[in-house]
């Protein structure tokens, strides 16, 4: 299939396969070698690139990005950040300026990032750099640098208008949810690839595609009307396509706990490919969204060919690697309340950032003249799906909101989950950690002001 865009200010028109990645492309067969693979997973952030589409200039891991992805875009390596008469761009000129690297093998990736942020004028250093992993240089010198060059001009040559191709391709990448309905009823075995953060790791780490099985594949990048956030009144809907970046900037305000775990999902490269439709349909046990989403007690909107439905998203979650998903179907949209003040939710994990969760506890606890009159509480990674606490909601539900109905409903979370000792926590930790996150949850509310949790008074 032929792939066209911009690289590094040129246009570029590719043969190429649905699962050859951007990374790969680049080193062996355009020799631009300096963009580095380190893990070849999304983890360390040596392989980032800058990619520019119609939501503006966004860094993505190179080792996880399937070329077809890229149709219509524009692309800027290390090699396109200088400027054409060889001039270093500021951050480069910072990172020697300010001692940014030692062995230098980090560095391509921490300039591209840092790049890409200076140009969207961010001062957010620690969080556009946690998916840039770096083992000798240390992170001050490199923060330093980001720093300096706050404010300075941005080279012209960095703004990068992708071009326009709207039309169909004979790419596997349908142009609206109407198509991709066609396209899901024609190949109902079919793979959907939508920020390929789950998908790309079948290739890289599975080689799944060398038997073949990532042959029939569809890509959802190009349905933009799955990408759209609809404010719907009292709840907002966000299309299966909206990327995690998205959900954050529309999370801050409306429900801000929700917001700051999505803060620590993966890192800005993995938020800006991976999708909330990807990430609810994937049915991953330690997925962030659906228990928050569960919590807020969403809708998800599932479409076969013209015929849709929904359901509550917790009965989307069978079991273990089952949800409720025909073949041909996929997943369109999730609704959403507008407002849920007391919803919180706790993420603990290994590494505070670009880490999956051990445990996540999401809760939102209704209370009315002292009295609990209703309780949603979701965990990940405490069974093989996200999962309701339906013993400890039980024991809350019409008790007075004290400390020890709180103990009571964390001793009937004994009865909602046989968590499993992994190589991220042993059931043991895990039992205790989501107690102990609902206790958490009790001082949190209680810290706040009384209008917070008593919503209806
Ligand atoms: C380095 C790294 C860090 C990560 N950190 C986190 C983390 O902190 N928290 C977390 O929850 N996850 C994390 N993940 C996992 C991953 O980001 C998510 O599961 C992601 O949301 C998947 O979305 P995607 O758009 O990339 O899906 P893809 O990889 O494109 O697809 C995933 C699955 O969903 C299917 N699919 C996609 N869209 C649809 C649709 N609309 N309808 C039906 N099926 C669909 C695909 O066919 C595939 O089976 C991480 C991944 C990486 C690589
Ligand atoms: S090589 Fe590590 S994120 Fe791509
Ligand atoms: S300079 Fe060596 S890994 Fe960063």
């Amino acid at each position: 299939m032929i792939v066209t865009f911009l690289l590094n200010g040129e246009t570029v028109e590719v043969n190429t396969t649905p699962t050859q990645t951007l990374l790969d492309w680049l080193r062996e067969e355009r020799h631009l070698t300096g963009t580095k693979e380190g893990c070849n997973e999304g983890d360390c952030g040596a392989c980032s690139v800058m990619v520019t589409d119609q939501r503006g200039a966004r860094t993505y891991n190179a080792c996880i990005l399937f070329m077809p992805q890229l149709h219509g875009k524009a692309v800027r390596t290390v090699e396109g950040l200088s400027a054409p008469d060889g001039a270093l761009h500021p951050v480069q000129d910072a990172m020697i300026e300010h001692h940014g690297s030692q062995c230098g093998f980090c560095t391509p990736g921490f300039v591209v990032s840092m790049a890409t942020s200076h140009l969207n004028g961010r001062s957010d250093h620690d969080d556009v750099l946690a998916g840039n992993l770096c083992r000798c240089t240390g992170y001050a010198p490199i923060i330093r640098a980001a720093k300096a060059v706050e404010g300075q001009a941005i080279p012209a040559h960095m703004r990068d208008t992708p071009p326009d191709l709207r039309g169909d391709s004979d790419l596997p990448a349908p142009t609206s949810s109407d198509a991709l309905a066609e396209w899901c009823l024609a190949h109902p075995q079919g793979t959907l690839i939508a920020g390929a953060t789950d998908v790309g790791l079948w290739a890289t780490k599975g080689f799944l595609h060398r038997d073949g099985k990532l042959d029939e594949v569809a890509f959802l990048h190009r349905c933009r009307d799955l990408q759209q956030i609809e404010d719907q009144g009292d709840t907002l809907r966000i299309g299966a396509g909206v990327s995690m970046t998205d959900v954050l900037a529309a999370m801050r305000d409306l429900h801000p706990s929700y917001a700051e775990m999505i803060r620590r999902y993966g890192s800005e490269q993995v938020r800006n490919a991976a999708t909330i439709g990807g990430n609810i349909a994937n049915g991953s046990p330690i997925g962030d969204n659906p228990p928050a989403l569960i919590a807020m007690d969403a809708t998800l909107h599932l479409r076969r060919g013209d015929t849709r439905r929904e359901m509550p998203i917790e009965d989307f979650f069978i079991d273990y690697g089952k949800q409720d998903r025909q073949p041909g179907e996929f997943v369109e949209a999730v609704t959403i309340p507008k407002s849920a003040p007391a919803l919180r939710c706790y993420k603990l994990s290994k590494r505070f950032d670009q880490d999956i969760s051990a445990v996540c506890g999401c809760f939102n606890i209704t209370v009315d003249g002292g009295t609990i009159t209703d309780a949603r509480i979701a965990f990940g990674g405490m069974a093989g799906t996200p999962k309701r606490a339906a013993a400890a909601e039980a024991a809350l539900t019409g008790q007075p909101w004290t400390a020890d109905t709180i103990e009571a409903a964390a001793n009937a979370m004994t009865q909602d989950y046989q968590p499993m000792t992994d190589m991220r926590a042993s059931a043991a930790y895990r039992m205790e950690a989501a107690q102990g996150q609902l206790r958490r949850y009790f001082a949190d509310l209680n810290a706040k002001p009384t209008s917070v949790l008593e919503v209806s008074a």
